[in-house]
Formats: structure tokens, C-alpha cells, sequence
């Protein structure tokens, strides 16, 4: 194996190199926020695609069992195996669903299922990097603030690596699922008065003051993990780029992941073209697809309200980056009314996959693409589902069950006494609706 150079921190903003063994987040000169830097790999094109593809073939030691760490070249080329703190994770399936595609307006879609990471979303994906390197600077404790999945990841992670973890949530906004894990994981959680922007808030307040590290997708290793989502499924699709990825977009932390994924992927060809992104928000959370409409010549910040409450976020942290991601590869930001995302949803969940609102977004997304003739019928697409279907019942009841008039979708569960005569009088119920 090659020999790497530590990994080192760059300011996306000034420049300024910070040594790799901090517990900022941000530049100590600006503050703005940082990048990795490590050497790239020797090989590049088809021979660094035999390596990962070797990798995933066979064996179960931490570089072919997580689809992380099988691509750490180009995630944290420095760490060992034994400082590795991994599930494993990734690995997702990459799936087709023809009645999605279809109500889409699409030939076919691809879904790439991160609720199928050990805690349920794609954020393991980071946070498998992210507490790796909290071991590895030897940090007391490790903190976030979080609308709820990035909470449960690194309650998870935390519990794995044996260190303290405080987690900052908005009290009241979060979905049981996700408060459940964070509990059940051991995390410290603070339920806080207030929204997921003033949790942020505080919790870089709390990780500049009180010295605890910060886990949040501003941190650059967070980033560097979640870029593998993108590569894992270039790597499903044999090397060969889709037209779109489409994906929903809170804290933006996602969106520039998977432009500094795809920046890297056509560098070291891996790729023979960039794939564009479509950045999905909900409409009532939607200060990134705001400023895409005025070409960001201004930053929009918004108070955030929407059922998608992993995506409820009004002044996106990695908001800069995320503008260069969807530069970079000629992308579009759009935003989806919430009765959208939950129709998207039932249809997503009735398919026999299931996920989340919030990733329920990127498919309501590329319907109005569709529609608006940005994508089309033809095109290849991959729409990723960031969150597993469990993590949010409350709001999957809700719609199933309890909204009236009955939703486009909605499977209303039927009570009936225990006797044959009501399940018989069901079935031919439901055999006159099938006609
Ligand atoms: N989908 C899900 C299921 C999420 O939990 C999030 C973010 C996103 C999409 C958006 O990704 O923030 O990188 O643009 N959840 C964060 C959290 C904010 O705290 O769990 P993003």
C-alpha cells in the first residue's frame, strides 16, 4: 500500500493549513470551515477502480467490510485499522423500483437506500470518520446538534468508541424513532427550547468554549465520509456516471459532500463526466433553494417550518460549499410542497422499500423535474433515500391513517371484530376497489 503524509486541514475560505490533531471545527484564522488534504492516490482511473472493486469481492477486515473505509484513499488515507472506529456502515443497496419511476414520469429510477446504515440513515457514513478521528486527537467528549439521525449516529458511534456524547436537539421536533436511539445509544441529550438553528448555535458555541468535539457535517471528516455515498454507487453502476443524483437538502452538509465526491471522481477518473445534482428542500425550509432562484447573489435564511422535521433547518451551516457543489456540476436546487413529499413518501414506502419525509423529498423532486422538463423521461437517475422508513411513524400513521379527506395514497388499516365474516366482507371490499 502506498505510504500517505498525515492528513492536514485547509480553510475553504483563507487558505490556512491547521495541523490534523485539533478539536475546531473551523479556521483558527477566519473561522470558516475546513477541508481535508492528503496526498492522492498513485493510481487513478481503471487501476484504482480494481483496487476498491477488489476490496468489495471478498474478505471481512475493515477496508472490505465497510463501504466507507473500502475507499479510505480517498476519505482518511492515514488512519489504521486499529484506530478505525466502524459498524461497519455503507454498502447500501442501489435499487430499481418501476412504480416509483413511473410516478415519477421516469423510463426507469435507481434508489440508493442509506436507511439501510446501522442506525437507520447516511449518516453513519460520516460519523464512522468523524469518531475515528475524535480517538484518534484523544477528544474528551464528542457533541452535535441535530434534527434527530445525526444524534442517533453519534450516540451509536460514541457508544462504540467509548467516549461521552452530548447531543443538542430542537425539544418537541424530533421524530420518536430518532429520539428513541439517541436515548437508548447513551447519549446525554438535551432537548432544547428552540429550533435546530439555535441548537447549531449552541453547539458551536459549546464546542469553541468547553472543548468538546464537534460531530456536526461542518467537520471535515464528516464530509469525507459521506463522500462514499456518492462513490458507492458510481461503483454499483460499474464506473459509469447517471445523468442525475438527487438527494434533499437541510444543513447542506450532503450536497457538498457529494460535489467534493463527484470534484474527485472525475479528477482521478474514476468517471468520464459529471453527473449533475439536484438539490431537493422542502418548500417551507427552503433558504438554499431561494438563493439558487437569484443565481446566490444573496444568502437566504429562513424560520424553518415542515413535516420533513430532519430537513426543518433555516440557515444551512455548510451553505458556501453546497453553492460550489451545484456550480460544479451545472446543478439545479428546487423546493417541494410538504403534501408532495408525504405522496412521494406512500408511493416510495408502498414500492417495498420506504424511507423517511425528508428523503421522500428527493423523489418528489425529481417528479417536478420531470414535469418542468429539467430531467428527462430517458435520463438515468439516482434519487437517494437518506433515512430509514421506521425513523419517523408518527407522521406515516398520520397520513395512512388519521388525515381526512384520506390522502392520494392513503392504506387506511380497518378494525373489525374477530370473526371470518368481517375478514370476508374486507376482501370483497377490497376486490371491488381492485376492479
Ligand atoms: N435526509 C435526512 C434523513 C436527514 O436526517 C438530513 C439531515 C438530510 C436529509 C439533509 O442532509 O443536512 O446534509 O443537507 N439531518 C441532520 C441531522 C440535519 O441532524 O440529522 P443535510
Amino acid at each position: 500500500m502506498t505510504a500517505h503524509t498525515a492528513t492536514s486541514e485547509f480553510c475553504d475560505e483563507c487558505g490556512t493549513v491547521q495541523t490534523a490533531h485539533g478539536t475546531r471545527a473551523q479556521c483558527s484564522a477566519c473561522g470558516g470551515l475546513l477541508s481535508l488534504r492528503y496526498d492522492p492516490p498513485a493510481e487513478r482511473g481503471p487501476a484504482l477502480q480494481r483496487i476498491f472493486d477488489t476490496r468489495l469481492a471478498a474478505g471481512a477486515d475493515v477496508q472490505r467490510a465497510s463501504g466507507v473505509w473500502r475507499f479510505r484513499e480517498l476519505v482518511l488515507p492515514d488512519a489504521t485499522d486499529d484506530e478505525i472506529v466502524s459498524q461497519p456502515e455503507g454498502n447500501t443497496p442501489l435499487v430499481a423500483r418501476d412504480r416509483v419511476a413511473e410516478w415519477c414520469g421516469l423510463n426507469s429510477i435507481n434508489l440508493k437506500l442509506e436507511g439501510a446504515n446501522p442506525t437507520g440513515s447516511f449518516k453513519d457514513r460520516g460519523m464512522t470518520v468523524a469518531i475515528t478521528q475524535a480517538r484518534r486527537i484523544s477528544a474528551r467528549a464528542v457533541a452535535c446538534a441535530s434534527t434527530g439521525n445525526t444524534s442517533a449516529s453519534l450516540a451509536a458511534y460514541a457508544a462504540l468508541a467509548g467516549l461521552p456524547a452530548l447531543v443538542l436537539v430542537p425539544n418537541g421536533m424530533v421524530a420518536l424513532g430518532k429520539l428513541a436511539q439517541t436515548i437508548a445509544y447513551g447519549a446525554r441529550t438535551l432537548l432544547v427550547r428552540g429550533d435546530f438553528d439555535d441548537c447549531m448555535r449552541l453547539a458551536r458555541s459549546a464546542a469553541e468554549n468547553l472543548g468538546v468535539y464537534l460531530a456536526n457535517s461542518i467537520n471535515p471528516y464528516r464530509i469525507a465520509g459521506q463522500k462514499t455515498i456518492v462513490l458507492d454507487l458510481l461503483q454499483q453502476l460499474g464506473w459509469q456516471a447517471p445523468d442525475w443524483i438527487v438527494l434533499p437538502a437541510g444543513n447542506l452538509g450532503n450536497t457538498a459532500a457529494f460535489g467534493a465526491a463527484l470534484r474527485e471522481a472525475k479528477d482521478l477518473e474514476l468517471i468520464d463526466r459529471m453527473p449533475r445534482l439536484a438539490a431537493i428542500q422542502a418548500a417551507g425550509a427552503a433558504p438554499f433553494a431561494a438563493s439558487f432562484a437569484g443565481n446566490f447573489r444573496e444568502r437566504h435564511r429562513v424560520k424553518a417550518e415542515t413535516v420533513a422535521t430532519a430537513i426543518r433547518i433555516g440557515d444551512p451551516a455548510s451553505y458556501e460549499r453546497a453553492v460550489r457543489a451545484i456550480r460544479d456540476t451545472n446543478g439545479l436546487v428546487i423546493a417541494v410542497s410538504d403534501a408532495e413529499i408525504l405522496d412521494a413518501k406512500a408511493v416510495v414506502d408502498a414500492s417495498g422499500v420506504g424511507c423517511e419525509p425528508a428523503s421522500a423529498a428527493s423523489v418528489a423532486g425529481v417528479r417536478e423535474l420531470v414535469a418542468n422538463g429539467s430531467i428527462r423521461r430517458d435520463a438515468t437517475v439516482v434519487a437517494v433515500l437518506t433515512g430509514h422508513v421506521l425513523k419517523d411513524s408518527g407522521i406515516l400513521l398520520q397520513y395512512h391513517r388519521d388525515t381526512e379527506p384520506a390522502p392520494a395514497f392513503a392504506n387506511r388499516p380497518i378494525e373489525i371484530d374477530a370473526d371470518l365474516k368481517a375478514v370476508e366482507d374486507v376482501l370483497a371490499m377490497s376486490r371491488q376497489s381492485d376492479s
